[in-house]
């Protein structure tokens, strides 16, 4: 059984997780309409992701006893000065999400619940992971500058780009 700090702790994650989605699903329509497909699809499967993390916790939170709340999102940003700015942005929300989890862990030893520190863990690595990513990507795009061929040819590449962190489980999600 949840306890109500955990619970609620766990539900405000599950919003950040939700409007995570949303927040790429709209980066991946302003890559759309821009005609960049390549950077425009990573987005939409990022959007996927940060749903199944969402998820993840719904179901989590149901199985120990809380009940998941779905609730009312912020709207994200729908346009950019230019891609560079978009996946400053990404990086900068990443990190927001990783502190987010911290902090949930933080609360999670407080409450002297292990499983739901042990649960948290997988969230651990995964935003190592993402934000290593985010970098990784904006590294690149430093590099491009304002290169209209360089861009086309990340547009092209980018789907390739997967960094694998030593630190993240293989878990299939
Ligand atoms: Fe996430
Ligand atoms: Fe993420």
């Amino acid at each position: 059984m949840l306890s109500k700090t955990i619970e609620s702790a766990l539900n405000k994650q599950i919003r950040i997780e939700a409007e995570s989605s949303q927040v790429y699903l709209a980066m991946a329509v302003w890559a759309e309409i821009k005609g960049l497909e390549g950077i425009s699809n990573f987005m939409y499967d990022q959007s996927d992701e940060e749903r199944e993390h969402m998820l993840k916790l719904v179901k989590f939170v149901n199985e120990r006893g809380g009940h998941a709340q779905v609730s009312e999102l912020n709207a994200p940003n729908v346009s950019f000065d230019s891609f560079k700015q978009m996946f400053e942005k990404l990086l900068e929300h990443e990190i927001f999400v990783s502190e987010s989890i911290n902090e949930l862990v933080h609360i999670s030893l407080q409450e002297k619940d292990y499983a739901t520190h042990n649960f948290l863990q997988w969230y651990v690595a995964e935003q190592i992971e993402e934000e290593a990513t985010a970098r990784t990507i904006l590294d690149k795009i430093n590099m491009i500058g304002d290169d209209k061929g360089g861009l086309y040819l990340f547009d092209r590449d980018i789907q390739q780009l997967t960094v694998v962190s030593s630190a993240a489980p293989d878990t299939g999600v």
